[in-house]
């Protein structure tokens, strides 16, 4: 039997980090659900001392989700420690993951402050008693504790051994190698991992994690380089999202052990035929498109149109095809749904897509699903999550569009009259804009008073034919808050009006709650 690699997924914690993007704890909570039946082996639900919202996530996962490890991230600071214990409470399997930078990049510029020691070799000696303090005090929490030496990709060895071995001593049951920055090449990141294991006199006490970032396009190889190099865990996020380039993208790593695995000689225990759906699910709630041509979940993925591929692949599938699109859960659904569909027929349908529903969310879709399915003909799959996502409200509704009148044309000035309703009555007015969805966005914007920005604007058809859902995602700003407002219609200026109010209603419920210091 070969032997297993951990899967580590950090889509709710690193990933969440990409740019513009944030999730209410009710979405972590979906995707951990998701990311469980996917079988990773932990998931990093986030990093609780950062915000409150984050706090309640990661307390809220472990409480829901069995089965995976559930981990949070720390700083080497008691704080931030204490707060991981907390929010893991009621985890049933509770992992730590704490630690600091380990490069000179990280120390001289994180901690200018002479407190930490005066010269670089001061605060080198002051950096690692703070590493040893941090896994002594996270044990304290939790007996699963992951050390992460930040940057180690441009560490100087013999500091980032030192590093490590004390981590381990002082309890680490893990040991994580990020690169960072995305900056080092496949064979040089596999000579790190391999001279870790022989360089560190305790490294068999402790799993080597390797934790990639995609700067210059290497994640997935660097990532595969450390496990051919003796890493036993692999970290990385769903569709590859993350903090600039992003990080290693799971689907792919997972595949390529798997489809390689007379190369590699290793397994995981990640249940691939949930692939697809859990890049489906990270994509819309991140509002994060995944591109066609992305390996294993872009939509080409699996699409052949050459015609001398397309002749042999009808052959012998073999010709052109490494992975079948069923092994990483890409079916043919050709069911489709239609108006006369009752209840049953829809949840029995959305529990193969993978969503469980309370009856009352049920209730709410099963409406939703009615008027979709009396505009369009055939109601497909992708309609179906469209309406999930936008239906099923993770927060109280402040503010719902009731009503709203656009007046447009070729020789028109575009005008967008709204009424929405709010707790204590209506709110009406109306607004001209550059075309219907700006005088939407303006009309909805001047009866709720926001000052709230609007920083991007998507809309991308669900399924194809001009009666297509469209599906609309906005990225809204206020007081340095971001969130994402989501909606989708057959109508894309109602679609506009509704994903701009969703975002509103998120960052109206945000902005009640105060912000902890990180
Ligand atoms: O990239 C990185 O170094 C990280 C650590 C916090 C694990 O994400
Ligand atoms: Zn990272």
């Amino acid at each position: 039997m070969s032997e297993k690699v951990a899967v580590f997924d950090t889509t709710l914690r690193d990933g969440e980090q990409a740019a513009g993007t944030r999730l209410g704890s009710r979405e972590k909570l979906m995707i951990a659900r998701q990311l469980a039946r996917l079988n990773v082996d932990v998931i990093e639900a986030g990093y609780p001392a950062s915000s409150p919202q984050d706090f309640e996530a990661v307390e809220l996962v472990s409480r829901e989700i069995e089965g995976p490890a559930i981990c949070a991230l720390s700083r080497a600071v008691p704080a931030d420690i204490e707060s991981c214990g907390q929010a893991l409470a009621k985890a049933h399997r509770p992992r730590i993951h704490t630690g600091i930078g380990a490069s000179d990049i990280h120390i001289s510029g994180k901690f200018q402050d002479e407190r930490y020691g005066k010269t670089l070799a001061d605060k080198k000696i002051r950096i690692l008693q703070m590493a040893v303090d941090a896994v002594k005090l996270a044990r304290q929490f939790a007996d699963d504790v992951e050390f992460y030496a930040e940057d180690a990709g441009r560490a100087e060895p013999a500091y980032l051994f030192e590093m490590i071995a004390a981590a381990i001593d002082a309890g680490a049951t893990v040991v994580n190698i990020p690169d960072t920055t995305g900056y080092t090449v496949p064979e040089q990141y596999g000579a790190l991992i391999r001279s870790l294991r022989e360089k560190v006199a305790n490294i068999a006490r402790a799993t080597i994690s390797v934790h990639c970032h995609d700067d210059l396009g290497l994640a997935v190889a660097n990532s595969l380089y450390g496990v051919l190099s003796g890493a036993r865990q692999v970290e990385g996020t769903i569709n590859g999202v993350g903090e600039r380039a992003g990080n290693a993208a799971l689907e792919e790593v997972v595949m390529a052990l798997r489809t390689r695995g007379d190369y590699f000689g290793v397994h995981t225990s990640v249940d691939a035929r949930e692939l697809f759906r859990t890049s489906r699910l990270v994509s819309d709630l991140l509002g994060i498109k995944v591109p066609p041509n992305k390996a294993v979940v872009g939509g080409n993925a699996f699409s052949h149109s050459s015609g001398i591929h397309v002749d042999g692949f009808l052959k012998q599938r073999e010709t052109y095809e490494i992975m079948r699109p069923e092994d990483v859960g890409i079916v043919e659904s050709r069911v489709v749904l239609t108006a006369r569909t009752g209840r049953h027929g829809l949840r029995d349908r959305l529990q193969k897509l993978g969503y469980k529903l309370s009856q009352a969310e049920l209730n709410q879709a099963y409406q939703r699903f009615l008027a979709i399915a009396d505009k369009k003909q055939e109601v497909f799959d992708e309609d179906l999550i469209a309406i999930l996502h936008d239906e099923i409200h993770p927060l109280p509704e402040i503010y719902r569009l009731e009503y709203l009148h656009i007046y447009s044309g070729t020789s028109a000035i575009p005008t967008a009259t709204v009424r929405l309703r709010v707790r204590d009555g209506v709110l009406s007015g109306a607004a001209i804009g550059d075309g219907p969805v700006d005088a939407a966005c303006k009309a909805i914007s001047q009866v709720t008073g926001t000052a709230a920005r609007l920083e991007r604007y998507e809309i991308r058809a669900v399924t194809s034919g001009t009666e297509a859902m469209g599906e609309v995602t906005v990225l809204l700003e206020e007081q340095g808050r971001k969130v994402v407002g989501r909606a989708a219609s057959t109508d894309v200026i109602e679609a506009s009006a509704r994903a701009f109010l969703d975002g509103l209603n998120k960052l109206a419920n945000l902005l009640t709650a105060p912000v902890l210091k990180g």
